[in-house]
């Protein structure tokens, strides 16, 4: 049996025609960049995720890169967030000239830890603009205290929720849960286009508006620019694709969530708590799972078997940002944050696609049971 990490060949086979004929409809339309689509979509994502305008931009990394731009953060402003995340979350900070500062992650849910974050703002928080928690893997940071920390000491919040469209926290979803939120429309994501795009959601009307404008080289009338911007518009083809998607998501995360379960009653049955951990999710916590991710004793050697037995599986992510080459000037030992470095040491994400079958599922289950009883 082969289980791939990701296949998106059987939901294309599902929405293919209906897909096609959006697209075909675009280009027949001979209007390409930010039209009716885009304008369709952001309103509908943003209804989505319970905020009020959306506005669609060329990827998550530039949904950052604006919603810090929005924030006002400007170089030599420090902006706090984890180590534990996807570059583009600091890179962003980086890409302004700001400075990321880093706080450790919660090792129960891998998100932000909000006590780090409170110890850091109390000890050294000046100079701080903003803070980025990120809703790892599908699920929520603790933004309830996040939040109340970052009021207390007067800082924006950006949510980096590229990984959790539709995640809830108390009920509430991913992307009405501060400032601004950033979405990531990256192929692989739970709402994945036919290329790149993101979008950012605000329930504030004057940060929509700007962004609006910085997305298009800072201009609001064509051709006179009020601020340097950048150009990073969503194409209609993109929004049309993620239009037709929108329609299913709900259900492909209720698969998800369904695959999870399972995941975790076989893990459970197999009796793999002595060597695998199964995923956490925090109470009033509903995670989309855009990863199922366990921790796993002797992970490199776990994942070469996996691979050698045809199951795929990726590491997010095997080297915490304090760490990277091009953040050494940030002055960051090895050490300073424990528990991101243990999670890049045994993080393994396995496949949790909805069209992922229950056999399929077991002989993933099987083989990581098989590779621990040699
Ligand atoms: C946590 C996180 N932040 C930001 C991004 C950047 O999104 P994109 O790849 O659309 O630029 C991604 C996805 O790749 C991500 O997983």
């Amino acid at each position: 049996m082969k289980v791939q990490l990701l296949d998106l060949s059987g939901q294309y086979r599902k929405i293919r025609s209906e897909l096609l004929a959006e697209v075909k409809k675009v280009c027949d339309s001979g209007h390409f960049i930010l039209g009716k689509n885009v304008s369709g979509l952001e309103a509908e994502v943003a209804a989505y995720c319970g905020a009020k305008y959306g506005i669609g931009v060329a990827s998550g990394t530039d949904a950052l890169l604006l919603a810090l731009m929005a924030a006002d953060v400007k170089s030599g402003d420090k902006v706090v967030t984890t180590p534990f995340t996807f570059f583009a979350t600091a890179g962003s900070i980086a890409r302004l000239g700001a400075v990321p500062v880093f706080v450790d992650i919660d090792p129960a849910t891998f998100n932000l830890d909000p006590d780090a974050l409170d110890a850091l703002l109390k000890k050294s928080g000046r100079g701080v603009k903003a803070v980025i928690p990120i809703h790892l893997y599908g699920q929520c940071a603790d933004m309830a205290r996040i939040n109340r920390t970052a009021k207390k000491y007067g800082i924006k919040v950006i949510e980096d929720a590229a990984q959790s469209i539709g995640a809830e926290y108390n009920g509430v979803r991913a992307g009405s849960l501060g400032q601004t939120a950033c979405l990531s429309f990256y192929p692989t994501k739970n709402l994945g286009g036919i290329g790149d795009g993101g979008m950012i959601t605000t329930d504030n009307e004057k940060v929509a508006e700007r962004l609006r404008m910085l997305r298009v080289h800072g201009s609001r009338v064509r051709y006179y620019h009020d601020e340097v911007g950048v150009n990073s518009r969503l194409d209609e083809i993109q929004a049309a694709a993620l239009r037709v998607k929108l329609k299913y998501l709900d259900a492909w995360a209720a698969g998800r969530v369904k695959n999870a379960a399972r995941y975790d009653a076989l893990f459970a049955k197999a009796g793999a708590g002595r060597f695998v951990t199964p995923p956490f999710i925090a109470p009033g916590c509903c995670s989309v799972y855009n990863q199922y991710v366990i921790r796993a004793k002797d992970r490199d050697a776990l994942r070469a078997h996996l691979s050698s037995v045809g199951v795929g599986s990726e590491i997010y992510y095997p080297v915490p940002l304090h760490l990277q080459k091009c953040f050494k000037y940030l002055g960051y030992k090895k050490g300073a944050f424990p528990a991101s470095e243990k999670a890049a040491k045994e993080v393994l994400a396995l496949p949790i696609y909805p069209e992922l079958k229950p056999a399929e599922q077991k002989y993933v289950v099987d083989s990581i049971a098989g590779f621990y009883a040699r």
